[in-house]
């Protein structure tokens, strides 16, 4: 932690969740919540609501929940500590300086140094492209119809074959082995000592935003294995988090973002004009990236490789695109394989033809579907219809739904009632067309028993959490052992402990969580739709069936593991005892 626990606790108690989340999202008050349409996914009708008791957001849709905090680390796309930040100076709190812990200066050192060499390493690969070492990777690049300027706009560079001279230049610069080793530059060997990781590479620096060399990509010189080598993952380098190109594609203003494979492309692109290019990083593109295109864009042009890996892959980010809630359209780069082709072929002029093509992606899923068809079989081709009534019923709202259907059904000469008989037909099977009902308990008898449990003690800890003082009256029969989830667990230990205190404070155990899943699923346990029922009487049977369930489960737990756990047998025992009393016992809710 940076920053002491009390500091994040007073930044968060002074900014009101529900305040802080009207800044990003329109929301309306609805019996005792507010709701919104959730912006971590693609909705419609409203599924995002935030608890303004328990300062806590869950989406009932994709599952998205936790605290202020965690809320705008994801919507920004902050850090932790950049997450304090905003918000202290939102709420005008100012913060110590800097955490003066050791560890934290150690670790805000380390991460500093690991820039450094970068910087340094940049630097070198730099001057050698520009040298006589360097002439081979610099013909290599001039073949590839690069100019000097983007050559220096890009700070690319060369690792020439002698491995030994970026570490001597590292060195002599002051950096310690270890450090060279930790930012995957050079690695230690028997046979050759401490040695450069890249060599014989033109050299690509990674830049994150705020143009600091985090990593890099080296490319070989020809054919050869790999060919693409890059740095590890390091402190500094989180390769699902960045985007290579993006320090100048965030300033493009072009009303899009393109997103491409490969690095070559996005140079190519960036030298013909188009600035707003990026590349993931090697690796396939992440919901991560997807949030951080959202500071920037709401579209997001793919320009994807033409071959079938290049479709493939489009199609799952034009899934991460959806699920992101930005609007994904496919350029088409036929009859070249990736865009720096393009370019070359066609040129500048042409590409901007294809971006005022681009295909919305529901199309596009569409038409790789039918390839997978002969329209020729009528059995065929009806999958095939099928397989798109299926895709139409992905879109939760009716116009949008229609909208669609009319111009699929057109576009592929299919029948409209037909379709639409079709939409409706899977539409019920999916339960897309009318709400589901939830019994009245708001246990809902699911056939798997794990389920079940979950669903009753993440009752139980909303309904506790919204009345505290039931506390006393459970505290007899219910404790946190009971909770058999894991998760639910957890939660249950702090928060018993709080209702003893007194003071429950549900965001602030979001807090204490550190992996962020398990942040989400906290946020979501203080979230459960309580049966909303008229009568006290029925609130009070509802109540009393929660209870039991969760001590059924539990006493049957036990029972399961009396085998191998000697406890478990004291446990089953006054378990059953606990459940028998509790079943006859009358728990009032006044
Ligand atoms: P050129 O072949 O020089 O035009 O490169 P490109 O940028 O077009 O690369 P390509 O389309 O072949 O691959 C797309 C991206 O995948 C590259 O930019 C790399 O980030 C990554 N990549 C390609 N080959 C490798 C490899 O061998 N190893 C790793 N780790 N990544 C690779
Ligand atoms: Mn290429």
């Amino acid at each position: 932690m940076y920053y002491s626990d009390e500091i994040v606790e007073e930044v968060r108690t002074r900014n009101d969740i529900v305040e802080v989340v009207s800044g990003y999202v329109r929301l309306q008050k609805k019996g005792g919540r507010y709701w919104g349409l959730c912006p971590f996914h693609n909705e419609k009708s409203p599924s995002f609501s935030v608890n303004a008791d328990m300062q806590v957001y869950h989406c009932f849709g994709c599952g998205a929940g936790g605290n202020v905090y965690t809320f705008v680390m994801n919507y920004e796309n902050y850090t932790f500590p950049e997450a304090v930040q905003m918000l202290a100076e939102r709420a005008g709190i100012a913060l110590p300086e800097k955490d003066d812990s050791q560890e934290a200066r150690s670790r805000e050192n380390r991460r500093a140094r690991l820039l450094e060499v970068n910087k340094a390493a940049a630097k070198f690969f730099y001057y050698q492209l520009r040298s006589p070492h360097g002439e081979i990777g610099y013909q290599y690049l001039k073949k590839r119809e690069l100019s000097d300027e983007t050559m220096h706009r890009f700070g690319l560079g060369f690792a020439g074959k002698n491995g030994a001279h970026l570490v001597r230049y590292l060195r002599e610069k002051g950096f310690e082995d270890e450090l060279i080793q930790e930012a995957g530059l050079a690695s230690n060997s028997e046979k050759y000592g401490l040695n450069s990781q890249f060599w014989n590479r033109v050299m690509y620096p990674i830049q994150d935003i705020n143009n600091r060399v985090i990593g890099f990509g080296g490319r070989v010189m020809g054919e050869g294995e790999p060919k693409y080598l890059n740095s590890p993952e390091t402190p500094v380098f989180d390769k699902r988090r960045n985007l290579y190109g993006l320090n100048y594609a965030r300033r493009a203003r072009s009303g899009n973002i393109i997103l491409c494979e490969g690095y070559m492309d996005v140079i190519s692109m960036h030298q013909a004009g188009f600035t707003q290019a990026v590349a993931s990083l090697g690796t396939a593109f992440t919901s991560e990236q997807a949030a951080l295109l959202r500071r920037y864009t709401q579209t997001v042009l793919l320009a994807y490789d033409s071959d079938g890996a290049g479709v493939k892959a489009a199609l799952r980010a034009i899934g991460i695109l959806r699920e992101a809630g930005l609007t994904g359209k496919v350029i088409n780069m036929q009859p070249y394989k990736d865009p720096d082709e393009f370019m070359k072929n066609l040129g500048k002029e042409a590409f901007e033809e294809r971006i005022r093509q681009a295909e919305n992606s529901f199309f596009f899923e569409v038409r790789i579907l039918q390839g997978q068809y002969s329209m020729d079989d009528p059995e065929e081709k009806t999958k095939f219809h099928r397989e798109i009534a299926k895709k139409l019923c992905e879109f939760s709202e009716e116009v949008e739904r229609e909208n669609y259907l009319q111009a699929v059904a057109e576009k592929y000469f299919i029948g409209i009632e037909n379709l639409r008989r079709l939409v409706t037909r899977y539409a019920a099977d999916a339960g897309t067309a009318k709400p589901l009902e939830r019994p009245k308990s708001g246990i809902q008898q699911k056939k798997d028993p794990q389920e079940n449990a979950r669903r009753s003690q993440r009752l139980l800890i909303t309904w506790l959490c919204s009345e505290p003082k039931l506390y006393d009256r459970i505290k007899k029969y219910i404790s946190p052992e009971d909770f058999t989830v894991e998760l639910c667990r957890k939660v249950a230990e702090r928060l018993f402990l709080q209702l003893k205190e007194g003071c429950v404070n549900p965001a602030g155990m979001i807090s204490m969580f550190e992996d962020g899943e398990e942040q989400k699923e906290a946020a979501g346990l203080f979230s459960a739709v309580l049966p909303r029922l008229e009568s006290q009487k029925e609130r009070e049977k509802a109540f009393h069936e929660i209870l039991l369930s969760v001590k059924k489960n539990s006493y049957e737990y036990h029972i399961s593991r009396m085998g191998t756990d000697v406890n478990a047998l004291a446990g089953a025992i006054e378990g059953k005892k606990a459940l028998e009393e509790l079943s006859g016992t009358h728990i009032s809710l006044d």
